[in-house]
Formats: structure tokens, sequence, C-alpha cells
């Protein structure tokens, strides 16, 4: 038996027979040839099945063969630029494993609807499949950026006693007879715990908001990573966020240049994200909005028009900082030089994107979080644990929270964020 390879090794066996398995991405036919592009998911290759070159029954199969059905073939490896990933095959054989039967997803064109109803299949198509590339390389190098600079991975819970992030996202259930549960928003506030036995510390999972918005940025379940250091203030914080931003992006560049061609990407303004990014204050934003003809006022959160039109005038990502306090939550520490402002910074990503980084320097005094949690009505029994960590050798500490699925639709340039995640789940889709 020639040896089983992947398609992605193919160059490795240039004149010699292997055999791949696989599934029928696609095929054209004349009389006494099939072209058989197969996938394997390390990538597509076409298999040449020539009429007079296989036993009859073979060349059957290629007639019968549908799209999506699974096979294995073998076959001659030949070099060739003009065909999908650079090698042919020149087939000597063919099983099917399974026929597949009218697959839904046709080569012609869909409607979105359509493709998220069916997502478990449509995970199989090239496009989506770079993305969820780019994706993986995202989160390898996110991991790779925080093992290289020191901290500390720390898997913080998500089923959680209280709020974090505003009581009108949470997801609730029965917690036993402990009363109410909720699916955590945001593991900062474990992490800062742990930034106080770690110094520097990151967690990265899943976190739920039930959001109620249908907009191309919000997931109800969506992936964040998110880091905390003793010690950095507000300013050192927006420099870690544009140190990892960085990161990211030139991982990406070097190891996707296949995915990000095949999603028809302008890597241009990818290539220019170096630091240092832009840095405005809340106010200048408001002021420039206003000068663009945005309505916003003094005082209100920037919506995700307003982000649209400010990151359009910049060509690299621009922090916004100090926004009021009333747009922001309550464990943002107040600023001095302002205190109806906090020491927060809101990364928008360019070309229209938005937001991609919440984050802030905490409340480290006793007295100001206990009286801002009153001020937003929260308990203060609930949140002992947490005032406790300004009891106990408080020191000033920041950090902030980078969305995976709003980081790959940047990189990536997609419309939606509904096409980051592998099986996203939004205010109608909890299918499939
Ligand atoms: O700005 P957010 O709400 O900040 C926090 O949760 C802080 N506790 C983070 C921290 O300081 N440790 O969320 C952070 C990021 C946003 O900038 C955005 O990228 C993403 O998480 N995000 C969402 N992504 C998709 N769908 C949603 N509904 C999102 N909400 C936030
Ligand atoms: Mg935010």
């Amino acid at each position: 038996m020639p040896p089983r390879t992947y398609i992605s090794d193919l160059g490795r066996h240039v004149g010699r027979e292997v055999e791949v398995a696989g599934w029928l991405y696609n095929k054209r036919s004349s009389g006494k040839i099939h072209f058989l592009l197969i996938r394997d998911g390390t990538g597509l290759a076409q298999g040449v099945l020539v009429k007079a070159e296989v036993p009859e029954e073979v060349f059957l199969l290629g007639e019968t063969v549908t799209q999506e059905s699974s096979l294995t073939a073998t076959g001659i490896v030949r070099a060739d630029t003009r065909a999908p990933g650079g090698y042919e095959l020149s087939l000597t054989g063919l099983k099917i494993v399974q026929l597949a039967q009218d697959y839904p997803i046709t080569p012609k064109e869909h409607g979105t609807a359509f493709l998220m109803e069916n997502r478990h299949l449509w995970l199989r198509s090239s496009r989506q499949h770079s993305i969820l590339k780019v994706r993986d390389r995202i989160i390898w190098a996110v991991r790779e950026f925080f093992r290289k600079n020191g901290f500390v991975l720390i898997d913080t819970p998500i089923l959680t006693g209280s709020a974090a992030e505003g009581a009108s996202t949470l997801f609730e259930t029965q917690y036993f007879d402990l009363g109410k549960a909720y699916l955590a928003q945001t593991g900062q506030l474990y992490l800062e715990a742990a930034c106080m036995a770690f110094g520097k510390v990151y967690c990265f999972g899943p976190t739920f908001r039930a959001e109620k918005s249908k907009t191309r940025r919000h997931l109800t379940e969506f992936w964040m990573v998110e880091p905390e250091v003793a010690f950095n203030d507000y300013v050192a914080n927006m420099d870690l966020g544009e140190e990892l931003v960085c990161y990211i992006v030139s991982s990406v560049l070097e190891n996707c240049g296949e995915e990000l061609k095949k999603l028809e990407r302008d890597t241009k303004p990818l290539e220019n994200i170096k630091r240092p990014f832009y840095r405005i204050s809340y106010d200048e934003a408001v002021a420039k909005l206003q000068a663009a003809g945005s309505s916003i006022t003094w005082g209100i959160d920037l919506g995700g028009e307003d982000e649209t039109i400010l990151t359009k005038m910049y060509d690299k990502p621009v922090y916004v900082h100090c926004y009021p306090k009333e747009c922001k939550a309550f464990y943002m520490k107040l600023n001095p030089d302002n205190p109806k402002t906090v020491l927060c910074a809101d990364l928008l990503a360019p070309e229209g994107y938005g937001e991609i980084i919440g984050g802030s320097q905490r409340a480290d005094d006793y007295d100001e979080l206990l009286s801002r949690l009153r001020e937003h009505g929260l308990s203060e029994e609930a949140y002992k644990w947490y005032l406790d960590l300004r009891k106990y050798g408080s020191v000033p500490h920041a950090g902030f929270g980078l969305g995976i699925e709003r980081t790959v639709g940047w990189i990536c340039g997609l419309p939606h964020v509904r096409e980051t995640i592998p099986f996203a789940r939004m205010l109608y889709r909890l299918y499939p």
C-alpha cells in the first residue's frame, strides 16, 4: 500500500504514489476524465482520474462519488503551480467510504440564514475553514505572548454568585439551595485576587452576556482573554494592550498568508499595525465626533456607529481613555484629575471595526470602592471578598479584556462576528 499522507505534506512526495483520505469538495468531468477536488482538513488537492489509465470500476466510482462523500484515493504526486495547493494527484485508485446524499450546501450562492442553520456543514467550506484557522492562530499567539512575558494562566469560574459588568446582561440559573448563580460575564474580579498572589496573570475562556442587541459585534457567548497586572496604572495597561495586539497581528501575517489570501483580505492595513497606536481622551473623541456630525453629547457611551466614524479617522488602532464614570463599570478607579471620569481605555480597531479591548485601572482604595458599589446598588455582602483585596496589601493595578471574535473579525476583514466562532450563540441562534 502507498503511504497515507496529509494533503499539506504532498510536497514531500513528488513523483511517488501516496494515499490521501478525505472528502470530495467538488467535481468536474469530461467524458474521459474526472477532476476530483479532494479536501482532508489540511488542504485541497485535485485528483485526476483518466479513463484510459485505471480499471473500469475505479473510473465508475469517479462518476458515482458525490459532493462531500468521504473517500480514500491513491495517486502519483505531481507538482503543478496551477493546482490549488500546488500539487495534483494522478489517481491510481479510489474508494468511497460513505456516499453522501444531497449535500445541502452546493457551490451556488446561499443566504447567510441558511448557512448558519447548516453551520455544522458550513464549517467544511474553504472560507469558513480559513477564518477558523486564523482564529486558531490568534489564540496561539495570545497564549505565546503571555507565556513569553511571564504571565501565569489563572482559570476563573464560569458559575458566579454576582454580576461584574452590569445586571442587565446576566444569564441566571438556580444553584441548588444557594440561590441564583450567573454565567460569568468576565473573569476579571477573580483575576484581581489572583493578581495579588502572582503579580502578572491572565485568564482566557468563554464569557456570557445576555445581550438583546442584534448587531454585527455582539454574541451572547464569546471568548475573552484578560490580563491583570499588579502595580500597573492605566497608561501601562494601554502599553500592554498595544504589545499584545501587535504580537497577534504579526503572528497572523507570518503564519496565515494563504488564509488571508483566500479571504481576499487586503493585508496592507494589517502590516501597518505597529506601536505606537493613537491615544485620545473621551473629551477629544466627543469633540471629533460632533465635528463629524454625530449627535453624541458628553456623558453618553460611544455607540457602534460613533466608533466606526472615529476609527475611520485613523490608520491604526486608537485608544479612547477616561470615559465618564456613568458609562462604565463600578470597579474602575476615579480619575484624580477629573472625578467625573474613570481611568479606563477602550481600544478601537481601524477600518470601522471599533472596540476590541476594554480595560481600566481598578479602584484600589477601600472607601472609594465601597462607595462605588453603593452607587451601583450592589450588595456589600456579595462583594466582601472583593473588598478584602483593598484591605490586605492593596496596590494600584490594571487590566483589560480582548474579545477574540471581534479581533478575528477585524483581522479577517469580516462584516459580522457570527463567522468568527465555530458555533455562534446570538439572540436568535442556539442551533446547531
Ligand atoms: O469591555 P468589556 O465588557 O470589558 C470587560 O469585560 C472587562 N471586565 C475586561 C477587563 O478589564 N478585564 O469586554 C471586553 C471585550 C470588548 O472590548 C469586546 O472585544 C469583547 O470583550 N466583548 C464582546 N464580544 C462579542 N460579543 C459581546 N457581546 C461582547 N462584549 C464584549
Ligand atoms: Mg467595553
